[in-house]
């Protein structure tokens, strides 16, 4: 579990985000971590105690001046006493008090008393986020070392106003803490990557479309493991049920052109790894309505027309990135297929894989692969597909060595 063994002091400041920290205890503690909360006067008014110790299970710190918790913790050891403090939501008001050093209650005197990493969720109103005090304590904290995650753009739990204020959701403050505690290499820090997943969808009228069994799961899956090696990933995916990984910028399309022109947009990169399963072809002229069924009618046909082969425009272009990975979904002549695949699309590797409806390979969660490359090709055991992912990566990193 990734955070078996961390201990996080959680300080809750008075937000209607609040009733999102519940949750997020809930995600720290599923993931190993032991969290001791701390709240503000102004976080009871928004959830109780009782709540918040529950589902910590453990004893809620409110009170700087409380004998019985100065004698059994202490502020200082609460302060010390942990591998890591996180602010969630942290108002505007607590901002300021940090970046001044107040310590006028419990919260800001171990903010002040602590030398642990501090990760701040900020969330208040987008005109306090926008004015210029809370800029200027922003930039204080950054200069001294505090991490922010969010906050996010979009509607106010509290009112129509929409702008940047809302609180990072309680996965992403996740991912942000769990980050924090990364001292993996970063081999691929300050390189750019484009990851294309999932199925495209293309349009034969408003209501119907063409489409395939692409599930997303390996292409999101290799996202994730370049991010995790410290490259800043764009991912271009079509329609899929699965979230977007956490770390990556995600551009959602539906159809093959939309795809490609997020592809070239996102260039210039060092990496290119095209996983999609794009249509090869889409309807030539889709209906602008839905196609109706009149009894007696002939049965329309569908005239198609191709569609742009985006792993070779990248594989060809200008920009063309350092390292350009594709896929071959095949059903016969795995080998040859992908062999005739790596030249003609113009990749360094072609990840080659059976997808006969035997192997279970298309929306399921593992893969067997040949990695093809200019000197060899490589098998690679049945894997689940986040581990083919880990090991690409891993791969493509090593083609930057000097
Ligand atoms: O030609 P084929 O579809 O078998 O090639 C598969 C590889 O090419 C995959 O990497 C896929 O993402 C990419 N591709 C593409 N644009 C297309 C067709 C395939 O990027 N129109």
């Amino acid at each position: 579990m990734v955070f078996s063994g961390k201990r996080i002091l959680l300080i809750i400041s008075g937000g209607i985000a609040a009733y999102k920290s519940l949750d997020l205890i809930r995600r720290l503690r599923e993931r190993g971590a032991a969290v001791r909360p701390v709240m503000t006067k102004g976080a009871q008014e928004f959830v109780t105690p009782l709540a918040v110790g529950a589902l910590a299970a453990d004893h809620v710190f409110t009170d700087l001046f409380s004998r019985q918790d100065e004698q059994d913790v202490g502020h200082i050891r609460l302060a010390r006493d942990c591998d890591l403090v996180l602010i969630a939501p942290a108002t505007a008001d607590l901002l300021a008090k940090m970046a001044a050093g107040l310590a006028d209650d419990l919260a800001s005197t171990i903010l002040l008393a602590t030398d642990r990493p501090v990760l701040v969720a900020p969330a208040m109103n987008p005109h306090m986020w926008a004015h210029v005090a809370t800029k200027r304590n922003v930039r204080t904290l950054r200069d001294d070392g505090i991490r922010f995650v969010g906050p996010m753009a979009g509607e106010m739990a509290e009112s129509r106003e929409a702008g940047i204020g809302r609180m990072a959701e309680p996965l992403d403050i996740v991912a942000a803490a769990e980050a924090m505690f990364d001292d993996s290499p970063k081999p691929l820090a300050g390189r750019k990557a484009i990851v294309t997943s999932g199925p495209t969808h293309e349009p034969i009228d408003p209501v119907r479309y063409i489409a395939n069994r692409s599930s997303g799961r390996q292409g999101h899956a290799i996202a994730a493991a370049l991010a995790k090696l410290g490259a800043e990933v764009t991912l271009v995916s079509g329609p899929v049920s699965i979230a977007d990984p956490i770390g990556v910028r995600a551009i959602h399309v539906e159809r093959a052109e939309e795809m490609r022109d997020a592809v070239l947009a996102a260039l210039p990169a060092d990496i290119a790894v095209m996983v999609a399963a794009v249509a090869d072809w889409r309807v030539a002229s889709a209906s602008g309505q839905k196609i109706k069924k009149h009894p007696g009618e002939s049965i329309p046909t569908l005239a198609l027309t191709e569609n742009p082969d985006i792993l070779k425009t990248v594989g060809h272009h200008t920009m063309r990135p350092k390292v350009v990975v594709g896929f071959a979904a095949e059903t016969q002549n795995v080998e040859s297929n992908a062999r005739a695949k790596l030249e003609r699309k113009g990749a360094d590797f072609i990840v080659a894989n059976d997808v006969s409806p035997a192997t279970g390979i298309m929306g399921g969660v593992r893969n067997q692969v040949k990695i093809v490359g200019r000197d060899g090709i490589e098998q690679w055991p049945d894997l689940a597909k986040d581990e083919v992912a880990h090991r690409l990566a891993t791969l493509i990193a090593k083609q930057f060595k000097p």
